[in-house]
């Protein structure tokens, strides 16, 4: 090692925080260093190559190295580093919200920007408890969104997120916010009581809970429901057909706002630019970031319908709320350049063409016994990991302990693909790598998995 790699391994042991991390773990280890990527590939400080199976972290869309994004930064950097959007505007702000209210469906052409996802979400939490009390419908405030579903850490957006876990150390939250059960058809028989429904009658049964909680709660009182096109936590819960539709329908009955919170799911991951076009439906609001800059600059925007703008209008109106980083002009800039990318390169074309392909390569690692159910859209795909195949029995706490963290998450990166081994819900593997990937990248995961969970069963 040379001393400038170990000047930052140590730099990184004894002054770096690391998010959602547990650092005892890298008590007898270095903590792995990313220094340069390229294309679907990131290197170690080491200088060893690893499959970037979760682009970065759902971010990486167009994949690493990019110079023209490099560029775009510096561009506008030289010309405006920075200016807010509080009482003014900059060119590459106004360009971008031109162009995503262009791309994003039905009336939803106002967009407030700001620095990421959890951000996003509190904004459009804020947004439907000001505009219900300005149209004269003040107790709506409450919100509901679904179990193991994760909408960030601020702490609205915590509220809003449905991992125990994850808020008890931070009660009490915002108050207001209510669980239903998510689009998990897998375990259909265990949330139902019912043995044997069908996708459709599964997502009917789940969405008439969101009907039935805004009931229960007082339809006054609820503003909104918050939930992904495919729910990352917990694996990667597609919806089933049928289920986005009649949550649009109950939301219109009760006047009660839809919030897409596509921070993963847009920007091409499932093939459409929002995720909302792949199931075909519209929401009020999106809550966007991750792959909008494809990560070579941070933001986040708040998709609104045009109706929520409405009251903000006229007279003293004012939404009270930004970031002194929201739309920074070199993430603006770099969000154009990479929507360009998007164009010119055909990606949604490209993951809409290879999706069978993805989607048969992990599929054909059902034939191991620790596979129990293989689920997703586009470039985003969960695999679960079963005790018992056929009785679908998950593992203990310990198990999972001792599978995932002791054993799963350092064997495949040692193999040489970085992905994500959770258990926010139930144990799973998710993979979600750049767009630009194909059926090279795709063989590669799928033998490198095959290995791992073939030893991974070896040792249970
Ligand atoms: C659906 C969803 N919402 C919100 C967030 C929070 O985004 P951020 O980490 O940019 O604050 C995430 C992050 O992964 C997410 O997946």
């Amino acid at each position: 090692m040379t001393q400038p790699e170990h000047d930052v391994l140590k730099a990184a042991q004894d002054h770096l925080w690391l998010h959602f991390t547990r650092h005892s773990a890298y008590e007898q280890s270095e903590i792995p260093t990313i220094v340069r990527g390229e294309g679907s590939y990131v290197y170690d400080i080491h200088g060893k190559r690893y499959l970037d199976g979760l682009a970065g972290l759902f971010v990486v869309q167009v994949g690493h190295g990019r110079h023209e994004l490099a560029e775009a930064a510096a561009k506008q950097a030289r010309e405006l580093a920075f200016f807010p959007l509080w009482s003014y505007a900059h060119p590459k702000a106004a360009e971008l919200a031109q162009r995503l209210a262009a791309l994003a469906p039905g009336e939803l052409n106002r967009v407030f920007f700001t620095t990421g996802g959890g951000e996003a979400v509190e904004t459009a939490w804020k947004l439907a408890k000001q505009y219900y009390k300005m149209i004269g419908k003040p107790l709506k405030h409450k919100v509901i969104s679904r179990q193991i579903a994760y909408h960030g850490t601020p702490q609205g957006a915590l509220s809003i997120t449905g991992i125990p876990a994850f808020k008890q150390m931070f009660e009490p939250l915002v108050p207001g916010s209510i669980r239903v059960p998510n689009t998990n058809h897998y375990r259909a028989d265990e949330i139902t009581g019912v043995k044997g429904m069908t996708p459709e009658e599964y997502g009917l049964w789940a969405a008439d809970r969101v009907a039935r909680a805004i009931e229960m709660e007082g339809p006054d009182t609820v503003a909104a429901v918050f939930a992904e096109p495919v729910q990352n936590a917990g694996g990667c819960f597609p919806p089933p057909p049928g289920y986005w539709q009649r949550l649009r329908e109950i939301c219109d009955e009760y006047d009660v706002l839809l919030v897409s919170d596509e921070v993963i799911c847009a920007f091409g991951r499932l093939g459409t630019m929002f995720g909302g076009q792949k199931f075909d439906y519209v929401p009020d609001i999106i809550t966007c970031a991750k792959g909008l800059t494809s990560g070579y600059s941070p933001i986040g925007a708040m998709i609104a319908h045009e109706r929520l703008f409405e009251p903000f209008k006229d007279g003293d109106a004012m939404f009270a709320h930004g970031y002194t980083f929201g739309g920074h002009p070199v993430s603006a800039a770099v969000a154009l350049a990479n929507l360009d990318i998007f164009e010119r390169e055909d990606l949604l074309g490209h993951v809409t063409r290879n999706e069978p392909l993805f989607k048969q390569t992990l599929d054909d690692l059902q034939d191991l016994p620790i596979v129990g159910d293989v689920r997703g859209a586009g470039y985003f795909w969960g695999i679960e990991l079963v005790k018992d195949k056929a009785t679908k029995e998950t593992f203990t706490a310990d198990e999972s302990e001792r599978l995932l963290r002791g054993f799963l998450s350092k064997a495949l990166f040692d193999a040489g693909l970085y992905c994500r081994a959770d258990d926010r819900g139930d144990p799973v593997i998710q993979l979600a790598p750049p767009l630009v990937a194909g059926p090279e990248e795709f063989k590669e995961i799928g033998s490198v998995l095959r290995g791992v969970l073939t030893e991974a069963w070896a040792r249970l």
